[in-house]
């Protein structure tokens, strides 16, 4: 109570915020860490430190965590032949360790196969159902799994041929699929999106506020927020509904809310995050679904989302699912961690990929492969 008092003087014109609330994506479990997900939790690390030096007042906290649910994790437990729950614990652990030995300073570590998780979840999806934001749908589309998400026929490629289709940003496969689905009302959100993009600093750097509004200029399309539990099913539930799971970015956007406690009323301690570090693969999803969520829900969207480039081998995007990858612990055994620390900050620009703009990344990182 105290603390939304408090925030009520904004309109004195005085941003008196005690709380800091800084998160990076939750990543995924299909494959152990690889430098490009410790550089987004080394960028939002030394932001805390920052903020905890510049501001001993200010309550800072740091969450970042794992995204267990959906057709990749399944698949990759299949492929190695791990019972899946087994699997995630497995694949967790290993972020968890490397985030240790890198001296990530995170107040919480958040799981979503967690309990608490899947509790906010559940509130959330209600919340958005009884604002009416909810309606089901026959739906087909073209789906990736591995970026877990539906394509419009210009997100796509087509090669000629094989006669299959290709994601064009990630350049992963997609199949066709129809189902009936539960739809979320994006397209309402519109004007809210393209409002809150706009403000001050929103999104830094600023040409990811350019791209962002490049995509807000064309009419958005209601999006797809559940699958049958035939096909996905580890995944949560739909609240009274358990023919269909939740989609697992709506599960997984839902985490910022959770480590904070939401539903429960602590969460509004922290709320909203003042900074969200992500890498800019996943700005379709921080920049415009999840603002829309939020308002939809009645909550404040996030102060800031700060976008960071992508580490490239070869002028190929460092990926699991590529395996082009450079292991920070291998890495730091012969760079020590400061040092790797110290290269990702120092040599890691947020607005271009490693290979592309500045040659020595290349050779520093084709040092750090030998
Ligand atoms: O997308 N260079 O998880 P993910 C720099 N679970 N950063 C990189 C990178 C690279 N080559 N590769 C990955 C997901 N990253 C979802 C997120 S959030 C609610 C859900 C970093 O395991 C970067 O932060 O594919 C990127 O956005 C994130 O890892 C994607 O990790
Ligand atoms: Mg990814």
């Amino acid at each position: 109570m105290l603390i939304r008092r408090i925030k009520c003087l904004g309109f004195l014109g005085v941003r008196y915020n005690s709380s800091h609330y800084v998160t990076t994506p939750i990543f995924y479990v299909n494959a152990a860490p690889h430098i490009g997900h410790l550089y987004s939790a080394v960028i939002a690390d030394a932001h805390c430190r920052y903020q905890r030096l510049k501001y001993p007042e200010r309550k800072v906290r740091l969450c970042t965590g794992t995204d267990e649910h959906g057709t990749k994790i399944q698949q990759a437990a299949a492929l190695h032949k791990i019972p899946v729950a087994t699997y995630c614990d497995q694949i967790s652990q290993r972020y968890r360790e490397v985030f240790q030995n890198a001296n990530i300073l995170q107040d919480d570590f958040i799981r979503t196969t967690e309990e608490r998780h899947k509790r906010a979840v559940a509130h959330f999806w209600r919340t958005l159902n009884s604002r009416g934001h909810i309606y089901s749908a026959a739906y087909s589309g073209w789906y990736c799994v591995s970026d877990e998400t539906f394509l419009t026929d210009s997100q796509l490629k087509l090669d000629e041929a094989t006669g299959t289709r290709y994601s064009l940003e990630s350049g992963h496969p997609v199949e066709w699929t129809e189902e009936t689905n539960y739809m979320f009302r994006l397209s309402k959100f519109q004007d809210d999106v393209i409002h809150w993009v706009k403000q001050e600093a929103r999104i830094r750097p600023a040409k990811f506020e350019k791209i962002l509004l490049d995509t807000l200029s064309e009419p958005l399309p209601d999006v797809s927020v559940s699958r049958p539990s035939n096909r996905v099913h580890w995944a949560i539930p739909v609240p009274d509904d358990s023919s269909q799971t939740v989609y697992v970015w709506l599960d997984a956007l839902v985490n910022y809310l959770s480590a904070l406690g939401y539903p429960d009323e602590k969460y509004s301690a922290f709320w909203p995050p003042a900074q969200q570090i992500i890498g800019k693969d996943i700005l379709k999803f921080h920049g415009i679904y999840w603002p829309a969520f939020l308002i939809a829900a009645g909550l404040q969207p996030p102060g800031q989302l700060y976008v960071h480039s992508h580490w490239t081998v070869d002028g190929q995007k460092m990926s699991k699912s590529k395996q082009n990858v450079v292991n920070p612990v291998q890495a730091a055994e012969q760079y020590t961690m400061e040092g790797l620390r110290y290269f990702l900050l120092r040599e890691g620009v947020a607005h271009s990929d490693g290979s592309q703009e500045l040659p020595q990344h290349r050779n520093c990182i084709l040092n750090l492969t030998q």
